[in-house]
C-alpha cells in the first residue's frame, strides 16, 4: 500500500514536471514591421520557457478570420489565448466566449469593449497622442495648417490618439486642415496625402497615427518635390523603422509603441502558474527626435 502510494506520488511529481502549457496567438496582420516584431518579441520571451508552446494564427487584417481563431482556439482547448484585436467592437464577444469557456485571455495594444479579458497590455494611445500634439503645437511656434493622418477609428489606438493629439493642440493655432482615416495603411496614407497636397499649398506639418503612415505621406510630398518644407511626425518608433527614419531626417519625431510581447509572456506564465495579474499592465513611451536619437529618446511623461 505504501509503496502503491510513493508510486502514485512519483508519477503526479512528473507529470508536473513535465507540464506544458499552449498559448494560442492571434494576430490581427503581419504585413506590418511592429507586428512583426510584436511576434517577434513574444516568441523571443517564449524561447526561455520550454514548457510553454506557442501557436501564431496572422488574421491578415480580416476581422472575421480573427474570429475564427478566437473559435478554433476554444476547439483545440488551448491554456491561454493572447489577442492583438484589429478592432473592437466585432472581437468583444469573441474574446467573451473564450473567457466563458474558461481560457483567459490577454488583450495586446488595441482593445476589445467592456471587461471580458483577463488582462490588457498596451502603452497609453491618449497619452502619446497628447504628447504628439503638445510637440507639433511647440515645434510650429503655436500655428500652421496641419494634415491629420489616422488609424484605422474602428480600433482603440486610432481613437485614442487623435482625441489625445485635439487635447494636446487645443489652445493654439495649429489648424488641422485635412483629415482621414488612413487604416494604419502605408499606401493609403500616400494616396491621402496626394489628395492634401493638392488642395493646400501650405501644409506645415503631418500627424500620421503610425510610422508607416508618416512615410507614406513623406513619399507623396517627396513626388511632388514638397517634402522639405513639410515635417512629418509618426507613431511606433521601432529601432528599425521610425528610429531610422529620424536619423535620415524623413521623419522630425516618431514616438514609441512598446510591442507588449515579453510583457505579455511575464504574465501569461504567472497566470498559467495560478497567480493573479493586474487588470490594465500600462507601458510607457519615448519620442526619438535628431536631437535625442542618439541618447536613445527622451520619456514621454504622465
Ligand atoms: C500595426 C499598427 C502599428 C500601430 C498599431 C496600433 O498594425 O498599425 O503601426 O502602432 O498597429 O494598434
Amino acid at each position: 500500500m505504501r509503496f502503491a502510494i510513493l508510486v502514485l506520488f512519483a508519477i503526479t511529481l512528473a507529470a508536473a514536471a513535465e507540464q506544458r502549457w499552449t498559448i494560442g496567438v492571434s494576430q490581427c496582420n503581419l504585413g506590418e514591421p511592429w507586428r512583426v516584431q510584436m511576434n517577434h518579441d513574444l516568441e523571443q520571451a517564449a524561447k526561455a520557457h520550454p514548457e510553454l508552446t506557442m501557436v501564431f494564427k496572422d488574421a491578415q487584417n480580416d476581422t472575421l478570420r480573427q474570429r475564427a481563431h478566437l473559435e478554433e482556439f476554444v476547439g483545440a482547448k488551448v491554456n491561454l489565448i493572447i489577442i492583438s484585436p484589429k478592432e473592437a467592437q466585432p472581437l468583444t464577444q469573441p474574446v467573451a466566449q473564450a473567457m466563458d469557456a474558461g481560457i483567459p485571455v490577454i488583450v495586446l495594444d488595441r482593445k476589445v469593449i467592456g471587461d471580458r479579458y483577463t488582462c490588457f497590455i498596451g502603452a497609453d494611445n491618449r497619452l502619446i497622442g497628447q504628447a504628439a500634439g503638445a510637440w507639433i503645437a511647440k515645434t510650429l511656434g503655436g500655428a500652421g495648417k496641419v494634415v491629420e493622418l489616422k488609424g484605422l477609428m474602428t480600433s482603440t489606438p486610432g481613437q485614442d490618439r487623435n482625441r489625445g493629439f485635439r487635447a494636446g493642440i487645443k489652445g493654439s493655432k495649429v489648424d488641422v486642415v485635412f483629415e482621414a482615416d488612413m487604416k494604419w495603411l502605408e499606401t493609403n496614407a500616400r494616396k491621402e496625402m496626394e489628395s492634401a497636397l493638392a488642395r493646400f499649398p501650405d501644409l506645415k506639418l503631418v500627424y500620421a497615427h503610425n510610422d508607416p503612415g508618416a512615410h507614406g505621406a513623406w513619399l507623396a510630398a517627396k513626388a511632388a518635390g514638397r517634402e522639405k518644407d513639410i515635417q512629418f511626425v509618426g507613431i511606433d518608433g521601432l529601432a528599425q523603422e521610425g528610429q531610422q527614419y529620424v536619423r535620415q531626417g524623413i521623419l522630425a519625431a516618431s514616438f514609441e509603441y512598446p510591442t507588449g510581447g515579453r510583457e505579455a509572456i511575464a504574465a501569461a506564465l504567472t497566470i498559467l502558474a495560478g497567480g493573479t495579474v493586474a487588470k490594465d499592465i500600462v507601458l510607457s513611451s519615448r519620442v526619438f527626435t535628431p536631437v535625442n536619437i542618439d541618447q536613445g529618446g527622451e520619456p514621454v511623461g504622465r
